[in-house]
């Protein structure tokens, strides 16, 4: 029976086994190459990459850190030859900076990293590492390359000037000691996914931002219950120590300007990137697009928390595709819709907007821009579903169906489950398929059902569903980010997966959706020991995907001089680097 089901698959490449290493594996027949590194030069007359001896400055010309999202915007319509966008999500001290971590004991004596002082310059280069690239990238002989003097090639990092736009724009609680208008906010940081919008911008989802903050809030402000329904201030790092701005003692409104969709608009390496508060405030994981049938562009976007919501944004206007410009400020009128999953396979979608049910000056919202501040607070409100960590949302424009990623959340007790979010300790995420009725995106009603239960379908307990034609290598869990390609198929990237839980490492699965192969997964790529899959983003002619291999190395007693793999160099001169990897098929031909 299996055999029968396997025919069936959209996929016809051998997968490869599951397991850990110190390097990456691709599927036979296919090339998997390093594109570009951290501390890779972005610019011709970047400095040449010194683990030893870092700066703030040369990290502002290089490479970031922890790459995840990828975007690409064909130049000129070619499929090899374009713009790469990567997100670099946060850093990793132990692995970065020499000297800093060493080997000691826990509470109990066991061994464990221990991270000496992190002094200003290293938060420095911290905050250098953060952020964005935009990077021209070309084929050259079969074999993608960056184009080091490309004219739009551009680094965004957390000092990077932007502007809030939006129905908060100028708002009293963004107003801070340096910007009293609350309009100019510097740089962005924990961008997780993202997002291409039809218009050719790229999209940074500002995903754990509370994590920069540190400082206790003055007693009885006015941000305390916003503050805490955001984890502010979680004291992740230490930036607050030497700039006033993320210490919430000093500066309680600066929190509030991140937390958004922030847009780059690639086309002018100097433009002003805007954070566009129309679509909400929360843990952006990404915010993946689709032009609806009447135009409007609807927009997907999960708030990565345990118990947090799924939204959708729908904007006013319309696409324009003959006219780019008319779409500038697309982003900035809209209707935001929060999920709730219902028992009968139905989700409302229901619009956060002032005035509308409990989102009155009752119960503390003036106005939409403090719906939208506290955009988490006014969904809790609505009685939105509350779900396992929602990743990145995918919308498939060509079936009318969008993929929702649930990552995990082992901290669902039993009696907690609900129809969307049905196990309790939900160790290892699931996957919703919601279908937009007659393939109406902007619909407010819409159904849905659960594509896949992840995990080890060999352990009863587990109650995975993949079909009975995925293997032992086939199977994965806690869903991240996904890819739709030129043929309509669903890519499937994980974080989470690890030598120490699951005997494995993260990777791509290859998963089908349709027909009688429907819940039959294959791995595709697996990366090297302690890291995370991200991306994956195909070529429009489907022939070339790109794969982000965040924080290598993350895994075991690993550190800057003795990593748990050197991955991708293996010199012992250089650190284990997070780098972009391009997949092509050997002889040509499409992926997959
Ligand atoms: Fe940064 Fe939600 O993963
Ligand atoms: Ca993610
Ligand atoms: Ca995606
Ligand atoms: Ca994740």
């Amino acid at each position: 029976a299996s055999e029968a089901k396997a025919g069936t698959s959209a996929f016809d490449f051998t997968e490869i086994e599951a397991g850990v290493d110190e390097t990456h594996h691709v599927a036979e027949g296919y090339d998997a190459n390093v594109l570009i590194r951290w501390g890779d030069k972005v610019f011709a007359d970047s400095p040449d990459f010194n683990p030893m001896n870092q700066t703030p400055e040369a990290q502002e010309r290089q490479f970031g850190y922890n790459c995840d999202y990828i975007g690409f915007v064909p130049i000129e319509g070619s499929n090899e030859h374009g713009l790469l966008f990567n997100n670099h999500e946060y850093t990793n001290a132990e692995l970065m900076f020499p000297g800093l971590a060493t080997i000691g004991k826990d509470d109990e004596g066991k061994d464990k990293v221990i991270i000496g002082e992190i002094t200003e310059d290293m938060v420095n280069i911290e905050m250098a590492a953060h952020g964005g690239t935009v990077i021209e990238i070309r084929k050259v002989d079969g074999k993608w390359e960056p184009v080091l003097d490309g004219a739009m090639n551009r680094r965004i990092s957390a000092n990077t000037e932007m502007t809030l736009s939006g129905p908060v724009a100028g708002h009293e609680r963004v107003k801070t000691n340096a910007d009293p208008d609350g309009t100019k906010v510097f740089g962005t940081f924990n961008n997780c996914a993202g997002g291409v919008t039809p218009w050719g911008t790229y999209l940074m989802a500002e995903e754990n931002f509370h994590g920069y903050f540190l400082g206790t809030l003055p007693e009885g402000h006015r941000e305390a219950k916003n503050h805490e329904r955001y984890g502010v201030p979680s004291g992740w790092y230490n930036w607050g120590k030497y700039h006033d701005r993320f210490d919430v003692s000093k500066d309680p409104n600066e929190a509030n300007r991140f937390g958004w969709i922030v847009e780059v608009d690639p086309s002018d390496p100097n433009s002003i990137p805007k954070k566009r508060t129309a679509l909400g405030r929360c843990k952006h994981e990404g915010a993946e697009s689709v032009v609806n049938g009447d135009g409007r562009v609807v927009f997907y976007c999960g708030d990565d928390e345990r118990f947090d919501y799924i939204y959708k944004f729908v904007t006013s206007g319309t696409f324009n595709e003959g006219d780019m410009p008319s779409n500038a400020d697309l982003l900035d009128e809209g209707t935001l819709y929060v999920a709730k999953f219902n028992e009968d396979g139905t989700v409302d979608w229901m619009p956060i907007v002032h005035g509308e049910g409990p989102l009155t000056a009752e119960n503390g919202f003036e106005s939409q821009a403090d719906v939208l501040i506290e955009t988490r607070i006014a969904a809790d409100l609505l009685g939105a579903t509350k779900m396992d960590r929602p990743e990145d949302v995918q919308p498939n424009a060509q079936t009318g169906k969008v993929y929702a990623m649930l990552t995990n959340n082992t901290r669902r007790k039993e009696g907690d489950e609900n129809p969307a979010n049905p196990r309790a300790n939900n160790a290892f995420g699931h996957i919703i398929e919601i279908i937009e009725p007659d393939g109406d995106f902007a619909a407010t009603k819409s159904t849905w059902e659960i594509l896949l239960k992840c995990g080890d379908p060999s352990i009863a307990d587990v109650g995975a569903t993949f079909s009975a034609a995925t293997t032992e290598n086939g199977w994965f869990g806690m869903p991240d980010n996904a890819a739709v390609d030129a043929d309509g198929r669903l890519w499937v990237a994980t974080d989470g997966n690890s030598g120490k839980k699951t005997g494995r490492t993260d990777g791509l699965w290859a998963v089908d959706t349709e027909g009688e192969a429907r819940g039959t997964s294959k791995l595709f790529f697996r990366v090297p020991i302690g890291a995370e899959m991200c991306g994956p983003l195909f070529t429009p002619d489907g022939e070339t995907a790109f794969l982000a291999v965040q924080h290598p190395g993350d895994e075991g007693l690993s550190t800057f001089e003795n990593p748990t793999t050197r991955w991708p160099d293996f010199d012992e001169s250089l650190p284990v680097r997070p780098s972009v990897v391009t997949v092509t098929k050997q002889g040509g031909g499409k992926i997959g």
